[in-house]
């Protein structure tokens, strides 16, 4: 049994869990069906830090890599009435069950869910947005930056999750044989981060970590 660290005491995270305000219905709802069925969403002081960025820049345009059964996007959603959502997931279950969930708050125009492997469907994509959501493939978040960063308009973040993946990220001692490539790929999109120009990075110990980061270049996407 490989007993799986967490970055951030328990009594902060409860500490910090009890002030946050309780989440609608359909949120609650969609955390029971990913408990009871082992999917992993947005930790809620992701989810509040996530709502508090996009209502901080007033985020309007926003992709998200790794929709799952489509919460984090109607948590986005929820944080700012008119913004839209582009979402993409590979697993087509996930898709189906977003898409049903999505429909049952009547937000099927505004958050639109694309199936498909990241990599390919942003290869063809050629949209501009305001903010980037990377909770896909935890060891892929260098091959997505490229296209990241042509869709990205100046002022805009990228918000990476599980950026320091129980800590294996910051100590090889935590580290297990299994996630050794996703470590070392993720040590390596937040190194390219950090040292990137065209960036400014802070990497947070949030949830299982979070790395927000902010393209240069315009004093806001508004005006870029
Ligand atoms: C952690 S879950 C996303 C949770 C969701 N963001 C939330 O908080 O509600 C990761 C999802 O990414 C999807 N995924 C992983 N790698 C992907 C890839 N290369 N392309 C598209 N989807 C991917 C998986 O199918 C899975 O549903």
């Amino acid at each position: 049994v490989v007993i799986l660290s967490k970055i951030v005491y328990d009594y902060i995270e409860k500490y910090v869990r009890s002030l946050l305000n309780e989440r609608g219905d359909c949120l609650r709802r969609m955390e029971k069906y990913a408990e009871e069925n082992h999917i992993p969403i947005i930790q809620p002081e992701v989810a509040n830090f996530l709502s508090f960025i996009i209502q901080t820049k007033g985020v309007k345009n926003i992709l998200e890599v790794g929709t799952a059964i489509g919460y984090s996007a109607m948590v986005m959603k929820n944080a700012a009435a008119d913004c839209r959502i582009v979402t993409i997931d590979r697993d087509p279950g996930m898709v189906e069950k977003a898409r049903e969930n999505i429909k049952s708050e009547g937000l099927e125009k505004d958050i639109k869910v694309v199936c498909g492997d990241a990599v390919e469907v942003l290869s063809s994509m050629e949209d501009n947005f305001d903010l980037i959501f990377l909770d896909g493939a935890k060891g892929q978040y260098l091959e997505f930056f490229p296209h990241c960063h042509r869709m990205l308009k100046n002022g805009g973040l990228i918000f990476a999750d599980n950026v320091l993946f129980r800590g294996m990220v910051a100590n090889n001692e935590l580290l297990i044989r299994r996630k050794i490539t996703i470590v070392k790929r993720m040590r390596k999109y937040l190194e390219f981060m950090s040292k990137n120009s065209d960036y400014v990075t802070t990497v947070l110990p949030l949830g299982d970590g979070v790395a927000v980061s902010l393209k240069k270049g315009g004093r806001s996407y508004e005006e870029a």
